[in-house]
């Protein structure tokens, strides 16, 4: 997703070489994970010419790698490199589009107006961005981008020239644009009004700052200044009490804020990532939600509007002792299990802004303008390999009940061997993680040029499938690195539900169906939460399997795809045979497989195929297979007739899959672990990130 990063150089003169290094650095640090566009802005001009007031600042931005933002600054023949600052503050920015398509002027920073008398970098989604956008609109301001971010960089400048009094510090001026903004933000802002002052604020993100200094630094715990009755800064002191009256504390305090003593030279950096800081230093501070940072004249000073009972007093510089690789996988062994785990947050991304909750509507931004024409289509065929595949499956029986058409899912390759005929009323989908698989990008070319609508269901944007394909959804999950999908497919598996609900939203007969499954999906993240703390149980269950040399996963219904894709996920990072079975089909052959060795995972959870599910439970334990039942948590009946069951909790049917596969992602994880595989060089989309990573630190 995006990245941030700033640096301010205090009495540590640099060039504008220098500086610009350093941020592009920084932005090389970021890359992995994901973005489409790059930016940075600087102080422009000379050191003369800051001195005589005729101040400014200069954006730099470009859309694809960093390497092209720095090949632009090159080509920028007004930038002279040779000029030294002595105080400077650089910000730099990776972005992920979300808001409007990867561009320069949709990089940031974004800024507040010709003059960038305001410029800003986000990470984040600012969701009331349309109404503030209407608001800074009515008082004339001109938005030049598509982005969301826009608004805060106008906000700033909207805050500054309309504020009460002329000695408004840069930190009051982003607590009052801070407190409008809704939404999830990490932002640091840089004006022209306050050189060589620097302010962060998080929401909802992460935001880090490293401190360096070759001198004593006045505290290592930096004390939280609340704003006070008046509007002015007091600070709690680390003994919990606050002071009793509202007085200003002075600034360079040494219970207010950090600095080396002495008032000597000290560098920050800003990063939304430790990844990007760790080579400069490794005393960090981690910011909290809402803390507003501030650096002005070299002194780090942290601010919270309001304080909450359970407020931590302070914030501590802490030692960053991992390395880089760990830091970046945090502290997961392998991307594969971070991905896992970030399924409550990677799910909530993929509805933002789509789905409302309170009215139960749903909004595709990138279908609305092509909804009708596919309501009136005469079937809907869902194509994709691997993974992406499995989510066609998963979704195929609410697709079929919520839109009333025949529903075909296709794996690519088979569908361009057998030429399956095509129609012009046909609409095609391309259910894609990466975008690029060449079987599904042909299957699309294919279609188009029978001239049926194709429609993308993808998580890059700017990928060949999305700018292909005549309309789609950008599911939103974040770079996937490991190779092994995981949190993809529980993205495109809500992206298929949401296209669901948006077909049949004019249907009155269908309005509570419509509303269980919405509400669903707002209690899916804490759900998925509630299987994923279910991993140690897991892990024991795969140091019993993970010396057999099969095992078989059994479902039918919402869970035959789970079954497919947990057998999947086994075979393809564990090396050990695995097979998805149809638990219908079970008596035509499979069957024969079973016996007390063979290991065996059932799935059976309480919908329509309950009754069925059972007695397929019952044929494997007559043959005496002794299955492993993932089953919904109060179905006392399977958990008393199994000798093992694995609990989820239970959601709406059409979402259950959701939840059953995470215990076989978990379980493939610690079984490849557990076999010897090192999960983080297993496949080839990790050893192209490595050497990437690689190249970077040696160059
Ligand atoms: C867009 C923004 C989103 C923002 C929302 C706010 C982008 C990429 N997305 O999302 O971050 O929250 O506006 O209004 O700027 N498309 C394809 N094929 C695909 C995927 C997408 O053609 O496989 C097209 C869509 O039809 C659309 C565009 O790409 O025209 C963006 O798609 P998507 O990101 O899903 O649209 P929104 O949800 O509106
Ligand atoms: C395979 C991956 O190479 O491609 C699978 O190993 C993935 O995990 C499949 O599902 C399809 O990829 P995509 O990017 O089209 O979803």
């Amino acid at each position: 997703m995006c990245g941030i990063f700033a640096y301010l150089n205090y009495h540590v003169p640099r060039t504008r070489r220098e500086i610009l290094e350093v941020l592009i650095k920084g932005l090389h640090r970021l890359e992995y994970r994901g973005y489409d566009s790059a930016g940075v802005g600087i102080d422009g001009g000379n050191s003369k010419e800051w001195e005589t007031n005729s101040k400014s600042i200069q954006l730099i931005k470009q859309t694809g790698k960093v390497k092209a933002l720095d090949e632009e600054i090159h080509r920028q023949q007004d930038v002279d490199l040779d000029v030294e600052f002595d105080v400077h503050l650089g910000i730099a920015h990776t972005r992920w589009a979300t808001h409007g398509a990867p561009s320069p002027v949709n990089s940031h920073p974004q800024r507040s107006d010709k003059n960038n008398e305001f410029i800003v970098i986000h990470n984040g989604i600012i969701t009331n961005y349309k109404d503030l956008k209407k608001f800074l609109e009515s008082k004339g301001y001109e938005f030049e981008s598509e982005t969301d971010t826009e608004t805060i960089a106008k906000l700033a400048k909207y805050m500054y020239d309309n504020r009460e009094s002329d000695d408004i510090t840069f930190t009051t001026l982003v607590e009052q644009v801070t407190q409008q903004l809704e939404g999830a933000f990490v932002l640091v802002f840089k004006s022209l009004h306050y050189p060589g002052e620097a302010v962060g604020s998080r929401r909802g993100g992460p935001l880090l700052i490293g401190v360096r200094s070759d001198h004593k630094l006045s505290t290592d715990h930096i004390p939280i200044l609340y704003r006070s009755c008046d509007g002015k800064n007091v600070v709690m002191h680390t003994t919990g009490k606050d002071k009793k009256s509202c007085n200003t504390l002075p600034r360079m305090d040494e219970d207010t804020c950090l600095f080396p003593v002495d008032q000597k030279a000290v560098e920050y950096y800003f990063a939304s990532d430790a990844s990007a800081v760790i080579e400069h230093t490794n005393r960090v501070i981690f910011l909290e939600d809402d803390d507003i940072a501030a650096v002005r004249d070299g002194c780090l000073s942290i601010h919270r509007i309001k304080r909450t009972a359970g407020d931590h007093p302070a914030r501590a510089i802490q030692t960053l002792q991992m390395e880089l690789q760990q830091i970046m996988k945090g502290n997961f062994s392998s991307f594969m299990q971070k991905e896992i785990f970030e399924q409550p947050e990677s799910v909530v991304n993929t509805m933002r802004g789509r789905v409302n909750f309170e009215n139960n509507t749903v909004i595709l931004g990138g279908l609305k303008d092509h909804i009708k024409e596919i309501q009136r289509c005469r079937r809907l065929i869902l194509i994709a390999c691997g993974t992406s595949y499995h989510a066609g499956v998963a979704t195929r029986q609410v697709l079929e009940e919520l839109t009333e058409l025949p529903v075909m899912v296709e794996l690519a390759s088979d569908f361009l061997d057998r030429n399956t005929p095509v129609f012009r009323d046909d609409v095609c989908f391309f259910i894609s993680q990466s975008g690029e698989t060449a079987d599904s990008l042909l299957a699309l070319r294919y279609c188009k040029e029978r001239g049926a609508l194709t429609v993308g269901i993808t998580n890059t944007v700017g990928s060949s499938i999305s700018r292909e394909t005549d309309c789609g959804v950008h599911i939103n999950a974040g770079p996937e690195i490991g190779v092994a999908s995981t949190k993809a497919y529980t993205s495109q598996f809500v992206a298929l539900i949401m296209f669901a609900l948006l077909m049949c939203d004019d249907r009155i007969s269908v309005q509570p169906r419509r509303r269980e499954i919405i509400q669903g999906l707002k209690v899916l993240p804490d759900l998925i939460k509630e299987v994923l703390s279910l991993d140690e149980e897991i892990q024991k269950l795969a140091a019993e399997l993970y010396q057999q040399k099969s095992v078989l996963i059994m479902g039918r219904g919402y869970h035959y795809a789970t079954c497919l894709e947990g057998a999947l996920k086994i075979k393809e990072i564990t090396y050990m045979h695995s097979e998805g079975i149809l638990a219908g089909e079970l008596k035509h052959g499979p069957l024969a497989l079973v016996d007390k060795l063979m290991p065996v995972i059932m799935i059976i959870t309480r919908d329509h195929t309950y009754t069925k599910c059972q007695n397929a439970l019952q044929q494997v334990v007559a043959r005496q297979g002794r299955p492993i039942v993932i089953c919904d948590k109060e179905d006392n009946e399977t958990i008393n007739n199994s000798s093992r069951t694995i609990k989820v909790p239970h959601c709406v049917d059409c979402l259950q899959g959701i939840l059953s596969v995470i215990p076989l992602q978990l379980l493939s994880f610690h079984l490849a672990v557990l076999r010897g595989f090192d999960v983080s060089l297993l496949h080839a989309r990790f050893h192209h990130f490595l050497t990437s990573l690689m190249c970077i630190l040696y160059l």
